[in-house]
């Protein structure tokens, strides 16, 4: 008989970290992807606004819409049977006041169909995230290097690397938990930041670049597979280098074209042959 494959709901990714089972996340923006990293047994699908940058082609995630999330969420959620779907909320979505927040939330998971949503900050977002909590919708909080402000530290660093910052983001994760974010992600920090994070939270935190001490691991989907390799964070590791393998087969098609080697017999349809003869007639 098959193995039957498990739902990954909010209690699962709790219990998995209650037993000290790894969380494997990926994000992913498209319909097949989603297909292929949800039969790969990925545990979580995160609809990042990193859409922006590796699918949309913009230099920053802060251009991304509300209307962007929520076409490509649609798309991930028909591809993702069992694993868990997260829809980050983009910038300017959340970030006027509470309401503005659950506002943006209620149309990712209504319109999207995710099943929870993730926002930017530390401490000072526990307000949003207790209110877009208590209206019912599930939140994941982000700590570390947050991408959509990033100017205001000076660009895409490592976060919290004297005792004093990491305090401050410890504080922050409690912060997020207490107002109701049932994951954390956190990104960019030192791995002692993240095994300590992950260790002084109930709820399962989430790292990109803060160690293997966190509960679980999150990448960029197109960076580890190598579909683009612009990108060259310490933290990241690719898996396949699918760009050069794609450039490949893409030369010898246009080269095959060019050549009229292709297409052959093999894919081409054939006619009744007395029905050719009359076409030629
Ligand atoms: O937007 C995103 O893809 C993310 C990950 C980098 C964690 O937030």
């Amino acid at each position: 008989m098959a193995e039957s494959k498990r739902q990954i709901s909010i209690p699962t990714l709790r219990e998995m970290k209650e037993r000290g089972e790894k969380i494997s996340m990926l994000t992913t923006y498209d319909y097949p992807t989603a297909r292929l990293l949800n039969e790969a047994g990925v545990d979580v699908l995160l609809v990042g606004d990193t859409l922006g940058m590796v699918v949309l082609g913009y230099d920053s995630t802060v251009y991304v819409t509300l209307e962007e999330m929520i076409h490509h969420v649609k798309a991930v959620v028909r591809g993702a049977h069992e694993a868990f779907v997260i829809g980050d909320l983009p910038f300017g979505s959340y970030n006027e006041d509470p309401s503005q927040a659950i506002r943006s939330a209620t149309r990712l998971i209504k319109e999207g169909g995710c099943a929870a949503v993730k926002l930017e900050g530390g401490i000072e977002m526990a307000p949003t995230v207790r209110a877009v909590a208590d209206a019912g919708i599930p939140v994941v909080g982000h700590v570390g290097l947050l991408p959509q402000t990033a100017t205001k530290v000076g660009g895409f660093k490592v976060q919290a690397r004297t005792a004093e910052d990491a305090l401050a983001l410890f504080e922050s994760g409690r912060a997020l938990e207490k107002a109701g974010a049932f994951m954390i992600v956190i990104e960019a920090v030192p791995a002692p930041v993240g095994m300590l994070l992950s260790r002084s939270l109930t709820v399962p935190v989430i790292g990109i670049g803060a160690g293997a001490g966190c509960d679980g691991q999150v990448l960029v989907t197109p960076d580890m597979l190598g579909l683009q390799e612009a990108m060259t964070p310490r933290y990241l590791k690719r898996y396949a280098h699918l760009a050069s393998t794609a450039e490949a087969a893409v030369r010898r098609y246009v080269s095959e074209v060019k050549a009229g080697t292709f297409p052959t017999e093999e894919h081409t349809y054939s006619m009744d042959p007395q029905e050719e003869a009359k076409l030629s007639r």
